[in-house]
């Protein structure tokens, strides 16, 4: 792992576990399993949509890492706490619990991190290692299969170091109970032999911080939650703060932004980091092709009008699905699965990748009798609502 945080190497070695155990290095595991990137940095997001499952294509304003993005992702992650633009409420409380460590010589409360994916919480998670001039581990839940694989790595840590485990509600029952104890007294009980002569070895850990992130914290289990001593919940970003992203990562891609430019992209970002820097990405392309290379707001909705990404920053499957939602279906309401045969998608896209943002923006409501389409819907397609506001049974309706 090249984290780029001090030099984890004398840490991040888990082989002596690894030769021990049927399955290898834990470490590696975990980024091998999550992205598929063996060289499993900064991308070691896993999560529950598996962007495998959306069409080629529509993925551009998607708030999930793409496969190949983990290099540049690194590059454009703030590295310390003064460099993590926005999220003013979480990056103060966060420098309060790292400062008053600090001031004691004694690894912080172990901190979990929630929220939507693309809003910093690995990079957040970085630079609590960083600040806190610490190694830094990373791991993700889907990698923790068994309480044995968890047992090496904590047993492993050094002192002080940052365990970081990615989509914590996803990890095996078994590892979670194993972590209730490590977390609270720094200790684990190691089992030896199987059946009625197995015994349990206690075995002391170098006190660690864990730092958990999770997209579902409604997911986790109540025993796990309590267990963190610091909750940050991660909200979606403010288009100015989008902007600040967006100004610094064009100074670190060297690409030539003006702030008007920089407005238009981060209006369609969806308060996502991660899409604002994708979006840059695709605009500067578009600039270095097609116009001088700087970015522009003329240059900025041209691209983005090429990329399908419209001024809400909905991409053509969001504008497909409210598209059948208000012409063809009177606005609702209608099944999802109905809807998803509509635009042609499988229902898990509709509901896992369109959905959450149209609902976010206010453009449409899930209801017990299905979907419908909110009068804001009706305008942004340019079509006036029904007067009722939200429309009521219509022909298609059974
Ligand atoms: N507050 C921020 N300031 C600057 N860039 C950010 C910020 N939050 C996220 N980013 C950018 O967005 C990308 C995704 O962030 P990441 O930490 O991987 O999100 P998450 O783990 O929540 O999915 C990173 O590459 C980083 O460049
Ligand atoms: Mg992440």
């Amino acid at each position: 792992m090249t984290s780029g945080f001090g030099d984890t190497s004398g840490f991040g070695d888990t082989s002596g576990f690894g030769d021990a155990r049927s399955n290898g290095d834990t470490g590696s595991n975990a980024d091998t399993r999550s992205n598929g990137d063996p060289a499993g940095f900064g991308g070691g997001d896993a999560f529950d949509v598996q962007p495998a499952a959306l069409s080629e294509g529509d993925q551009i304003v998607s708030a999930l890492p793409a496969v190949d993005e983990t290099e540049v992702e690194a590059t454009l992650r703030p590295k310390r706490l003064a460099e993590f633009v926005g999220q003013p409420k979480v990056r103060e409380q966060l420098q309060v619990v790292l400062e008053s460590a600090l001031g004691r010589d004694r690894p912080p409360d172990h901190i979990l991190l929630s929220g939507p994916p693309g809003l910093g919480k690995t990079s957040l998670a970085m630079i609590v290692a960083a600040e806190l001039g610490a190694p830094f581990r990373l791991t993700s839940g889907p990698a923790i299969e068994r309480a044995g694989d968890l047992a090496a790595l904590l047993t492993s840590l050094a002192e002080g170091e940052v365990l970081f485990i990615d989509e914590i509600h996803r990890i095996a029952r078994p590892a979670e109970e194993l972590l209730y104890m490590a977390m609270e007294d720094f200790r684990v009980d190691i089992m030896v032999g199987k059946g009625p002569g197995a015994t349990a070895i206690p075995l002391d850990l170098a006190p660690f911080t864990l730092v958990g992130a999770t997209t579902r914290s409604g997911l986790l289990t109540g025993p796990l939650r309590d267990r963190f001593g610091f909750t940050a919940h991660m909200d979606f970003y403010e288009p100015a703060e989008l902007e600040l992203v967006l100004r610094r990562s064009a100074g670190v891609l060297g690409v030539q932004l003006t702030d008007e430019g920089a407005v238009e992209i981060a209006g369609r970002s969806r308060g996502t980091p991660r899409i604002a820097n994708r979006l840059l990405r695709r605009v500067r392309d578009f600039a270095e092709v097609r116009a001088d290379g700087v970015v522009t707001a003329d240059v900025a909705r041209d691209a983005l009008a090429v990329y399908d990404v419209d001024e809400l920053g909905l991409d053509r499957l969001d504008k497909a699905v409210l598209d059948a939602l208000v012409r063809r279906f009177g606005g609702g309401p209608v099944g999802v699965s109905t809807l998803a045969v509509a635009v042609g998608e499988e229902i898990e896209t509709v509901q896992e990748v369109a959905e959450p943002f149209l609902v976010r923006a206010g453009l449409l409501a899930r209801t017990p009798r299905g979907r419908i389409a909110t009068p804001a819907a009706w305008l942004h397609l340019g079509l006036m609502p029904p007067k009722s506001g939200i429309a009521g049974p219509t022909l298609f309706d059974t």
